[in-house]
């Protein structure tokens, strides 16, 4: 074989263990490979398809976004950054009021750890065991999953890691000297552990308590993946800053603190940046995501996906339970999920694993239907 695609291939470091396909194109829920054969994508291209692959809305307003001004950096404003934050903002609850636009997941929690030791005056951050933020380096000191903390040695000194859902070994940890407490809402990586209302109230009492910043990483809850806009809000509990990205702009680079009122009060021109963060295309692909989201009522079909989901699945042989919320579900089977990922695959659908080898996990485009829940769930119980 020769040209650009196999140049491509064999001058790219690969990184991830991939799946033995290539794909050439998107539509819905829906991927294709080179030779047209279709794959049903329960992973949503890592969490990051919210609106689909190649939602219309979304291509639109790129296109037209890149004739029109395809980059200038935040020395200048925006008219295209200043509604995507202002439509970002009145999603979030209360405080949470400010929006600073970044390039990924990592680069939001390594900002909002910054935030939160700004602002506090103080240096150190508890996290939680099974959790992962990120690969660069404060955010990947930051993982309670060791196999990641220690790929990113020597860590950056502070972090505190405690049993995720144990709220007495978080009153332990948390001292005068901690800045800021991470956590997923719900821990993807980890296996799709939910934390319960109490202990979410009883972080944010204790961050209230001993003053300390409260954070939600939602770089996987967030944008309507667990059938509410973001996490933050839920059962009353309300963090100081929250990270954001995959679905943030439906498949464009892009991540972002949503910040509270009175820690954004304290930030002073010139203390935070990156050249690339809050791009016109990116900021035009995260308007337009929030547009679609409300627009097509998909907060409402994540929630009667995710019921069709849980239930269809339940039923099924070799299920043992099914986590999660909305369209972030964990399938624990009572046998390794990797054969059970690849017998999906050869049939054509495409779902994820997880740190537990028993644990498969669902992601799927906001935009999943009905039948495609079904075909699915017809497929996974063959292959069960
Ligand atoms: C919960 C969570 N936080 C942070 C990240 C890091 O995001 P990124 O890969 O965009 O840096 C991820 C990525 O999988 C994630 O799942």
């Amino acid at each position: 074989m020769s040209g650009p695609e196999t140049a491509a291939v064999s001058a790219e470091l690969t990184t991830y263990t991939r799946w033995p396909i290539t794909l050439v194109r998107g539509e819905g829920s829906t991927v294709w490979d080179a030779s047209g054969r279709s794959y049903l994508d329960l992973y949503g291209g890592h969490a990051v398809a919210a609106t689909g692959h190649c939602h219309p809305e979304i291509v639109r307003a790129i296109r037209e976004q890149a004739g029109r001004l395809l980059f200038y950096s935040n020395v200048v404003a925006l008219p295209v950054r200043a509604q995507a934050a202002e439509a970002i903002a009145a999603q979030a609850p209360a405080p949470l009021s400010k929006v600073f636009f970044v390039n990924s997941g990592t680069e939001a929690n390594e900002n909002a750890m910054r935030l939160a030791r700004r602002a506090t005056g103080r240096s150190d951050i508890v996290t939680f065991s099974g959790a992962f933020h990120g690969r660069t380096a404060d955010a990947i000191s930051a993982s309670g999953l060791s196999k990641y903390r220690e790929l990113g040695a020597p860590n950056v000194p502070g972090h505190r890691i405690v049993p995720f859902g144990d709220l007495d070994a978080a009153r332990r940890a948390v001292d005068e000297r901690v800045a800021g407490v991470l956590l997923e809402p719900i821990q993807s990586m980890a296996g799709v552990l939910t934390a319960s209302p109490e202990y979410l109230l009883g972080l944010r009492r204790l961050c209230d308590e001993r003053g300390a910043k409260l954070i939600y990483d939602e770089v996987q809850t967030g944008f309507g993946r667990t059938g509410t806009f973001f996490y933050a809000g839920r059962h009353g509990v309300v963090p100081d800053l929250v990270s954001l990205a995959k679905g943030i702009g439906s498949g464009v680079a892009l991540g972002a603190v949503l910040i509270a009122e009175d820690i954004a009060a304290g930030v002073k021109p010139d203390e935070y940046g990156t050249t690339f963060g809050g791009g016109p295309l990116a900021c035009a692909a995260a308007e337009a995501t929030v547009r679609v989201i409300e627009s097509e009522g998909l907060l409402g079909n994540v929630r009667r996906g995710s019921e069709r989901l849980k239930a269809g699945l339940a039923r099924l042989p070799g299920v043992r339970e099914v986590r999660g919320e909305g369209f972030l579900l964990g399938v624990v089977l009572d046998r390794p999920g990797k054969p059970v990922r690849e017998a999906l695959l050869s049939r054509g659908f495409l779902v994820g694993g997880s740190d537990l080898p028993d644990v498969l996990r669902l992601l799927p485009p906001l935009v999943l239907r009905p039948e495609e829940i079904d075909r699915f769930l017809e497929a996974t119980a063959d292959v069960l």
